[in-house]
């Protein structure tokens, strides 16, 4: 199995990383910068046949070229495609940024740029090579914020927009690339102990990991297109 996972330097990411490379998987771990990155970089000593680090920000054009040229010199296939980077600006420092009187421009395109659009154009740059692998998959880490179903608070506005935003893109993206035998799901992982989910948090990245992993090993074509939990429930849209 040969895996790139995007922000895979920390939280949930860090941990598909970790346990994709215990099973005995290649991985391809792109992170903004591979040098800081200490969690992988111990990981590289571990693994130095089966791990390859990258730089990648999802924001930028040139940088998705060269993270695809990077993985082309190792592997000619991926089979999955974990799109996990993602920001949730303000987030935990208990301030009213996301909420109406205090929303910015900037803010919202951060947002926009990093959770939908990024991984949009990640997946289409890495198309070829997930076509080349075994039953290629894209799961998308999206939100149970970004259900218009459970909507219920005006805060977070940028970032329940942008999850339902990358929820339209890779159901779009499901309905192209299905006939290619391709799938493309988007996953809610819970609430979990990380930077960006804080620390009264109800679940371990580490459990969010290891169901999608699973959710990864068992879909089905059938379930292209689909928005389920980290256990492979159905998540409203
Ligand atoms: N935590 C939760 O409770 C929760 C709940 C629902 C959904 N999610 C989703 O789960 C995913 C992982 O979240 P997490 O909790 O692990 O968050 P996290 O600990 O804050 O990690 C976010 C990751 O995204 C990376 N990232 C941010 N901007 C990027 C960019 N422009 N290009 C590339 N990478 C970038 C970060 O890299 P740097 O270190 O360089 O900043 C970091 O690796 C996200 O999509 C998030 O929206 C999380």
């Amino acid at each position: 199995m040969r895996a790139f996972i995007t922000g895979a330097n920390r939280g949930l990411g860090l941990e598909l990383t970790r346990q994709y490379l215990e099973r005995g998987d290649q991985v391809f771990a792109a992170c903004r910068q591979p040098a800081a990155a200490t969690e992988l970089q111990t990981l590289k000593q571990q693994y130095a046949d089966r791990l390859v680090l990258l730089p990648l920000d999802v924001t930028s054009a040139a940088s998705i070229d060269a993270a695809v040229a990077t993985t082309q010199e190792h592997t000619e296939a991926l089979d999955v495609l974990i799109n996990n980077a993602g920001v949730y600006p303000h987030a935990g420092s208990g301030d009213d940024h996301q909420r109406l009187g205090q929303l910015t421009h900037d803010d919202a395109m951060e947002t926009m740029q990093v959770n939908a659009i990024g991984p949009l154009l990640v997946s289409q740059a890495l198309l070829p090579l997930l076509r080349a692998g075994r039953k290629g998959r894209i799961l998308s880490i999206s939100s149970g914020q970004g259900s218009l179903t459970w909507k219920a608070t005006g805060d977070p506005y940028h970032y329940s927009a942008s999850k339902a935003a990358l929820n339209m893109y890779m159901r779009s993206l499901a309905a192209e690339i299905g006939h290619m035998g391709l799938i493309s799901v988007l996953v809610d992982p819970g609430w979990m102990r990380t930077e960006m989910g804080g620390e009264h948090a109800t679940q371990e990245p580490a459990d969010s990991a290891r169901g999608i992993i699973r959710l990864a090993e068992q879909l089905h074509t059938e379930e292209n297109g689909s928005f389920v939990t980290w256990q492979g429930q159905a998540v409203p849209w």
